[in-house]
């Protein structure tokens, strides 16, 4: 349901069709103030096309205007504002709901296609860091967000996996290494062997020969060096699934940096061809004065190849094999240089879809207004935040709720969602603050306050009887208090398609505090489990509310506990 385009069919009939449907639906505003009317049409830029003032426009489409829809026009200057038929449109749009139920809000952008997600995206042997959660849980949303605008989402977790890195990680494992710790606690102890080889190398730099000469034989895929690289991947990736399990989260591909070890020649070959590869400092790199970057580097004087090597013969193959219309990079922004020279040497390499690869930024964690560091005694184990927050939701359910069935489950759906929503509900590109008691509050912008209004909605559809299949027997009269949480229903589909466009979860968060915070104002308004001709109605609104808010949930990646 769509009133501005509704609006801009009558209105592109009654120009005559001089104008086009598409340009008319995108003068159409929303006005701030309610009273000022659910849409307003502006008619200064007609004024040339009909060599009229514009007041005197509005004034004659005001009176022609006639339709069951817009129940009032007023014309205020060279403005139309333009007020919906309450009753008609509700009617209209909770019917729909009810009709379409999760699939409330599902659309066609652009036709379609492939989209990669880029995402999360942690290195081996390393902790999972704040800005992994950060990439994971906004990759997520992503994908069910352009999933629900009809593309389909391939979510490709790059590990970081291969590099120079790994040749320190073996020579540090062989001179000091312990395979039981390792197995006990993989993350940490080989952590602290990569801390100990770059202390001990500071004072003995021949340390740094062995690592090189290390990592060449895991290129050349000596077999020693490969097992043990093997393992070390292996045991992080255990410690990893656990997070995702925790957070729910699914990955189509775990083809990280070591998956394109034999494709990389592909590319220098192909840059050599195009004549791009230039000698500098016994390196080979490509030029990126042009556009004013600094040059890529593609190869070191040893010949190991690099980051932005591996991610040259990654979006080749991206586009190759999955053909994506769009190929999404979600990275925090000190990357944004990488991600710009990737793409400008795709384009000088003569490839035009290079164009659609977004690198799509975001800001940093902090605590206490600082950067949450995983070195040092600043460590912030992920892993130690999520049980930490369920176990706060569990105390939170034990002091409101004891007699609840399934404590540890709404627990877990409770203090996750916690962390999700706190950190989709701002601009991606804020940094935010982390803090748990901000997070866990059950009032105000957050993930359980959501959650709750969601529970306390279906608990009412409980105490009503509310069958789903049944359609409402009788409308309500008037849909005048019932008009602020109809009016944001209709916002739902708007909501996503701006988060779609922009990349921005964000849009979905605060759709969902704003249908959250009309629907509990409505609710303390309205007696509406009262039992009179109009009690099946205001249910089906109430469930047309739990429809969408558990959809908007599911977009963040975030479930939806039916009562809490
Ligand atoms: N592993 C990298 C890091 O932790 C992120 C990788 C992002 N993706 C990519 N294709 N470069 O910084």
């Amino acid at each position: 349901m769509n009133f501005k385009k509704e609006l801009a069919t009558v209105l592109f009939e009654l120009l005559r069709k001089e104008i086009s449907l598409t340009e008319l639906e995108l003068m159409i505003e929303k006005p701030k103030i309610a009273s000022r009317g659910d849409l307003a049409f502006p008619c200064f830029t007609l004024a040339k096309l009909k060599r009229k003032s514009p007041n005197l426009i509005a004034l004659e489409l005001g009176e022609k205007i006639q339709s069951p829809t817009f129940e009032k026009i007023e014309v205020v200057g060279a403005y139309l504002n333009i007020f919906l038929n309450k009753k008609e449109v509700s009617e209209k749009i909770v019917g729909e709901i009810i009709k379409k139920k999760s699939l409330f809000g599902s659309q066609e952008l652009e036709g379609g296609g492939n989209v990669t997600i880029d995402m999360s995206s942690p290195n081996i042997a390393k902790p999972f860091s704040m800005g992994h959660l950060r990439s994971t849980v906004i990759g997520n949303a992503l994908a069910f967000i352009v999933e629900k605008c009809g593309y389909e989402p391939i979510k490709i977790n790059h590990l970081g996996d291969w590099g120079t890195q790994f040749g320190k990680l073996i020579t540090a494992y062989k001179l000091w290494g312990d395979a039981e710790k390792v197995k006990q606690n993989p993350i940490k102890e080989l952590l602290a062997l990569y801390i100990k080889f770059h202390e001990v190398a500071q004072m003995d730099p021949s340390l740094e020969d062995q690592g090189r000469s290390w990592f060449k034989k895991l290129e050349d895929g000596d077999v020693e060096a490969l097992q043990l690289w093997q393992w070390f991947r292996d045991e992080s990736l255990k410690e990893f699934s656990r997070i995702y399990d925790l957070m729910n989260v699914q990955f189509d591909s775990y083809a990280g940096e070591a998956f394109y070890n034999d494709k990389m020649d592909r590319v220098v070959k192909l840059l050599e061809e195009k004549q791009l590869l230039i000698e500098s400092d016994q390196a080979q790199v490509v030029e990126l004065t042009d556009e004013q970057l600094p040059p890529c580097l593609i190869k070191k004087s040893d010949g190991a190849t690099l980051y932005a090597t591996r991610d040259l013969a990654a979006a080749l193959y991206r586009k190759e094999n999955y053909k994506f219309v769009k190929s999404l990079y979600v990275v925090g922004h000190e990357q944004s240089l990488h991600f710009k020279q990737l793409i400008a040497v795709l384009k000088k390499m003569g490839y035009t879809w290079a164009e659609k690869m977004v690198h799509v930024p975001f800001g940093m964690m902090l605590k206490d207004g600082k950067k949450m560091s995983t070195r040092k005694g600043k460590v912030v184990l992920l892993e130690e935040v999520l049980t930490e927050s369920i176990a706060m939701a569990r105390h939170n359910i034990e002091e409101k709720n004891p007699n609840l069935a399934n404590k540890d489950g709404v627990a877990k759906q409770v203090g996750v969602g916690a962390v999700i929503f706190h950190d989709l509900k701002n601009n991606r590109m804020n940094d935010i603050d982390f803090s748990l008691e901000e997070m866990l509050r059950f009032e105000g912008e957050t993930g359980p306050y959501v959650q709750y209004t969601f529970a306390r909605a279906c608990s009412i559809l409980r105490k009503g009887n509310w069958q789903t299949d049944v359609p409402p027997a009788a409308y309500l009269a008037a849909w005048e208090k019932e008009w602020k949480v109809t009016s944001l229903l209709m916002e739902f589909p708007n909501a996503i398609k701006r988060a779609c466009e922009n990349l921005d979860p964000s849009q979905v968060a605060k759709y969902v505090v704003d249908l959250a915070q009309a629907f509990n104002k409505y609710y303390a308004e309205v007696k509406v489990l009262e039992e009179n001709e109009e009690q099946s109605a205001r249910l089906a609104l109430v469930y047309s509310v739990t429809v969408v808010l558990k959809e908007g949930l599911r977009l963040l990646g975030i479930e939806a506990p039916e009562e809490m």
